[in-house]
């Protein structure tokens, strides 16, 4: 089958993201639906493209031919004609997905792919109230999604796997870097990943070991730099597994293993710091240093994925 016409259902922060990533291809047309459409619906995706622009990776021409493979609506049923390829990106609350879902159905083609962009809920739970489960497929893209290569393409209980390699090849076709998770696990793989280094780190932290920047030094200027070009199971092939496997029994033991969240975590949290939002978390911020790191991580990732291969 192939996908040519798109459909992003909510037009929020991803939402607008999304569309922007399926429009770079030139065979895709995009529709966009938000319930209530917005006085100057392109804004939110225009100045994305402001932000490639300003950092010269994308010309106003094809900025231009991005938009206009955009449509933006409120009309439900025409959002859907004819599409190839939904996905939903409203928020996280498993029964308005499971309702949109089912409500949705109708609308489409029988062969339709049905995508979610949960970030964390079970695939087989979003697609419980649909008639063709198989049809429905996990698509996790990481924020920002122009700019962040991978998406996770997640396979529920009953996802047909002609629907998971479709997701997967389309999503290669159009320049991202789909990964298969063959589970419909909790946190699906770069989450799960994320989060057993967070609770190491924060452990660290809550231990008096070292304080949050000295943590974030050590991964920033050590086994960080390496991520991008050699990812950590190559490394253990690299040292060896032999070694590997020696370093595994001395430091297992005394690793953390908290199966709930950090008590710091809690208490900061509990006292109202929750980061850059209020100035202050694990460190404190001024709206200005918080706007200079968002800034200067989109101009990282600009920087890094143009060489990407
Ligand atoms: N923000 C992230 O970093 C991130 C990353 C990956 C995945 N996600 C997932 O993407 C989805 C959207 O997140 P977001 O950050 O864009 O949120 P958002 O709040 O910016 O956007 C959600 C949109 O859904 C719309 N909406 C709410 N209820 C609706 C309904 N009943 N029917 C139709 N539309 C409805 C809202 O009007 C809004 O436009 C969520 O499932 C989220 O977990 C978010």
């Amino acid at each position: 089958m192939g996908i040519n016409k798109v459909t992003i259902l909510g037009a929020g922060l991803m939402g607008n993201g999304l569309a922007q990533v399926f429009a770079k291809d030139p065979d895709t047309k995009v529709f966009i639906r938000s319930r209530k459409l917005r006085p100057n619906p392109a804004s939110g995706v225009r100045s994305n493209l402001d932000i490639l622009i300003e950092n010269s990776a994308l010309s106003e021409a094809e900025a231009g031919n991005i938009l206009s493979r955009i449509s933006f609506t409120d009309d439900l049923e025409e959002a859907l004609k004819d599409a190839d390829f939904v996905v939903e990106s409203v928020v996280e609350e498993m029964e308005i997905k499971q309702d949109l879902l089912r409500d949705i159905e109708p609308l489409v083609r029988e062969d339709t792919i049905l995508a979610t962009n949960t970030s964390v809920m079970s695939i087989t739970q979003v697609a419980q109230k649909t008639q063709k489960k198989d049809r429905v497929v996990g698509t996790h893209f990481w924020n920002p999604p122009y700019l962040i290569p991978l998406v996770e393409v997640i396979k529920g209980e009953e996802t047909s796997l002609e629907v998971l390699d479709l997701t997967y090849d389309y999503l290669k076709k159009i320049g991202k870097k789909p990964v298969k998770c063959l589970k419909d696990v909790q946190g699906f793989i770069a989450n799960r990943l994320q989060h057993a280094i967070w609770r190491e780190a924060l452990y660290l932290v809550e231990a008096g070991i070292a304080d949050a920047a000295t943590v974030d030094e050590s991964l920033k200027y050590g086994p960080g730099l390496r991520w991008p070009h050699l990812g950590i199971l190559e490394n253990v092939d690299m040292v060896g597994t032999d070694l590997s496997l020696n370093i595994q029994r001395g430091v297992l033991p005394y690793l953390a293993d908290n199966k709930e969240p950090s008590p710091l975590l809690e208490k900061l949290v509990a006292e109202g710091k929750i980061g850059f939002k209020t100035g202050e978390g694990y460190q404190k911020w001024t709206p200005e240093e918080a706007d200079a790191r968002n800034r200067a991580l989109r101009e990282y990732l600009i920087r890094v994925t143009k060489d990407l291969k």
